[in-house]
């Protein structure tokens, strides 16, 4: 039954349908992700290049530059920057051309990208806890488990390739890769609901409203929600999963685009 499935044009049609549809998320992400990384670059990169380390509060943060801390101005700094590489090298890690291409890019940049999310992910847990920068309990803690989920996805990606499982690794990396990218889809979905709704339905200035709450959990939740159900839609022998599931991944590709519109035109690079 299977096999008769598998080798029916609709079936092939609908393995190429999703194979299709999981290339056009990935663009979008990618090219939203490079604004991301060109605003890090731009406001942050250039403000400290030029030790203006004050301005970094200019978009309003939750604590940012403070006066005479040197360590957590420090972590900031650092965490920030390295923003931008954690960003620019998990893409890198998933351009199957480049993956075949540069072999060696490939090893060294995962490696670099794994130590670089799980610095960042033990860093942002400080500056929330032992800096204090949260603005309510709830965010401290969402933004928490995503740190502890990529501390654990990014150890078993490791673990896996070092073990020479291939098919593992690469499931957990794509794991790794979405957690990573919480932060990134945070602002995304932030931005996606507010266009959408045309306000900050059910938000507040702590974090704490019920959208909030939500889109905050769903940053991360979500996209790995949708990278099991394209897993096993890849895995699956049966074509209307393949539609529903191509389907889905194209709405939330609609939904990310406005979101990226969003972030960038209202977020990012409101003043150019
Ligand atoms: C690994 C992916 C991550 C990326 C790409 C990232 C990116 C950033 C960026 C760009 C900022 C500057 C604020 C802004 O302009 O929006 C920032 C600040 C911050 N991040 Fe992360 N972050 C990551 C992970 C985390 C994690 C896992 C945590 C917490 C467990 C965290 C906690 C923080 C905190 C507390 C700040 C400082 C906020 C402030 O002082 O205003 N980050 N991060």
């Amino acid at each position: 039954m299977s096999n008769i499935e598998l080798s029916h044009p609709i079936s092939r049609d609908n393995r190429r349908l999703l194979s299709l549809s999981g290339k056009i998320w990935f663009v979008a992400a990618l090219v939203g992700q490079a604004v991301f990384i060109a605003f890090i670059l731009s406001y942050y990169g250039s403000r400290t290049a030029t030790g203006n380390f004050a301005a970094w509060n200019d978009k309003g943060l939750i604590t940012g530059h403070v006066s005479g801390d040197a360590i957590g101005n420090t972590m900031f700094a650092v965490h920030v920057l390295l923003a931008a590489y954690v960003t620019f090298g998990g893409l890198f890690q998933l351009i199957p051309a480049l993956r075949q291409r540069f072999p060696a890019a490939h090893r060294w940049n995962g490696r670099a990208f794994i130590a670089t999310a799980m610095f960042m992910a033990l860093g942002g847990l400080w500056m929330t806890w032992v800096r204090g920068s949260h603005l309510s309990l709830i965010s401290g803690l969402s933004v928490s488990l995503n740190g502890v989920l990529i501390l654990v996805f990014a150890g078993l990606a490791l673990r896996a390739v070092m073990q020479r499982r291939i098919d593992t690794h690469r499931r957990w990396a794509m794991r790794t890769f979405m957690v990573v990218s919480g932060v990134w889809f945070f602002r995304v979905f932030l931005m996606a609901w507010v266009v959408l709704n045309k306000g900050p339905v059910g938000m507040n200035n702590t974090l704490s409203g019920p959208a909030d709450i939500a889109l905050s959990f769903g940053s991360y939740l979500i996209p790995l929600a949708g990278l099991e159900i394209y897993l096993a839609a890849q895995r699956s022998h049966s074509g209307s999963f393949k539609l529903a599931t191509s389907g889905l991944v194209l709405c939330l590709t609609a939904i990310m685009a406005v979101g990226i519109f969003g972030a960038t035109t209202f977020m990012w690079f409101q003043d150019m």
